[in-house]
């Protein structure tokens, strides 16, 4: 057997953890812009919603970057963990203590006191300067005390900046999970955000569900924001990027970027995952084209395969034939032949909505039909669970035409080459 060649130490130039910047980050100029403008601007209600994945907490990150480049003052508070208000308040507080002024801890602490809010105060160790956070106790009080900290905070910020005659810019990012405490607290969060003069705020989330209903008639944030659209990157520029990328470590890619985005889909995270994981399956090799990304595909499949086997023996037998469906039929789940193959039941309707609800499954981009969330999970579908029903398909499978990977503003491919290696 022959040994398997020495890695060539070529830095991957693609990277998957958290956000990224600098060479890593590419596009998203006109989105940047807008927020940078919203930022700067005193009461400006920004709303960038876009979908998982999408490389939206990068850009409020570079747009945040900008701001301060040019002597602004923002900052980003991530909202997607908070369990409580207070929580949000938190992370709030120490997310503008780190870009404002010394003097501000002190001020805000004076001022908190007078409402007789009580404070811890400790060294923050990004920062150097002090982080500021409400007590636990205030945790534990009742929703309205929580719903008026958080209200009392921002209050607070806005005053501050008043004084100061500056404005603070605040991303706020994953604010939808303000729903998580009612509606009560999205009124609010209208109220509070409706009278600050001197804080701007950009607020982003990933879904678009519960963000189109919380912005819906008589609901609290009616009106409020001006919507900033956060799409996928256009295919032509994500392939160029990727091919760009590749030859920068000195890797000659034969339509590898197009194959990335052909395989992966819409959203920036599995694309670049695809990437990544091309270069580092090319070791020493000194090109890459479409099979070799056929094989990083399915070799991404086999990495997540545990916890997707785990997570598909939760699921109900109901719910497997419809991803079955989804994954392998040629005409819509309502055909009679695609209703007979994948013994789909007449609660179907029910079935898919839920999985959509879950994140699972999506509409088209066309509207008429629906797809996998993750690319990943929709190649193990077919390379797993196809098979159960006799159908033998690569991973790389694709059925119909109108369903989804590839998909992107051109003509999606009818049947990608099939490799029949797996
Ligand atoms: N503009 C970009 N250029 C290159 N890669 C990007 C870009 N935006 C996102 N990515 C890729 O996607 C990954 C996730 O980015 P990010 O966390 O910003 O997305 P997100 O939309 O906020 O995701 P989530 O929905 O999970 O919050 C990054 O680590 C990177 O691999
Ligand atoms: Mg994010």
């Amino acid at each position: 057997m022959p040994g398997k060649r020495p890695p060539t130490g070529r830095e991957n130039p693609f990277r998957i953890s958290g956000t990224v910047g600098g060479p890593y980050f590419t596009d998203r100029e006109d989105e940047i812009t807008r927020i940078v403008r919203a930022l700067g601007e005193p009461g400006a209600k920004l709303l960038v919603a876009g979908a998982r994945r999408t490389g939206k907490t990068s850009t409020l990150e570079r747009a945040v970057e900008a701001v301060t480049a040019a002597g602004g003052a923002a900052c980003m508070a991530d909202l997607s963990t908070a369990s409580t208000p207070v929580d949000m308040a938190n992370r709030i507080l120490t997310a503008a203590l780190r870009v404002v002024k010394r003097g501000w801890a002190t001020a805000l602490v004076d001022r908190l006191a007078l409402l007789k809010m009580s404070l811890t105060m400790k060294p923050d160790p990004v920062s150097g300067g002090m982080a500021v956070s409400l007590d636990m106790s205030v945790r534990d009080a009742d929703a309205k005390t929580q719903e008026a900290s958080l209200a009392q905070v921002l209050d607070l910020l806005d005053e501050l900046a008043g004084k100061r005659k500056m404005t603070l810019g605040l991303v706020l990012d994953e604010f939808q999970e303000i729903a998580r405490f009612g509606e009560h607290a999205e009124w609010r969060l209208r109220g509070v955000l409706q009278r600050h003069q001197h804080l701007s705020y950009v607020v982003a989330g990933s879904h678009l569900s519960l963000i189109d209903a919380m912005q819906g008639k008589g609901r609290a944030f009616y009106k409020l924001f001006e919507r900033c659209p956060f799409g996928p990157i256009a295919p032509d520029h994500m392939a160029a990027w990727i091919d760009a990328r590749m030859r920068a470590v000195g890797l000659a890619p034969q339509d590898a970027g197009a194959r990335c985005v052909a395989m992966a889909g819409a959203r920036t995270r599995d694309i670049v995952r695809l990437a990544r994981k091309g270069v580092d399956r090319a070791e020493d090799t000194p090109r890459i084209d479409g099979t070799a990304v056929d094989a990083a595909f399915r070799e991404i499949l086999e990495e997540d395969a545990d916890s997707t086997q785990r997570w598909w023996s939760g699921l109900t037998v109901a719910q497997q034939n419809v991803l079955r469906a989804v994954a392998g039929a040629s005409t819509g789940l309502t055909a009679r032949v695609t209703q007979q193959q994948y013994g789909l039941r007449a609660s179907t309707t029910t079935t898919v909505q839920a999985l959509v609800a879950e994140g699972v499954l999506q509409k088209t981009s066309h509207g008429s039909g629906y797809m996998f969330d993750d690319p990943f999970v929709r190649g193990w579908v077919v390379l797993h669970a196809l098979p159960d029903l006799g159908i033998v398909e690569p991973a790389t499978f694709i059925a119909s035409p109108t369903s989804e990977y590839g998909a992107l503003g051109s003509a999606p491919p009818k049947r990608l080459p099939l490799d029949r290696s797996t």
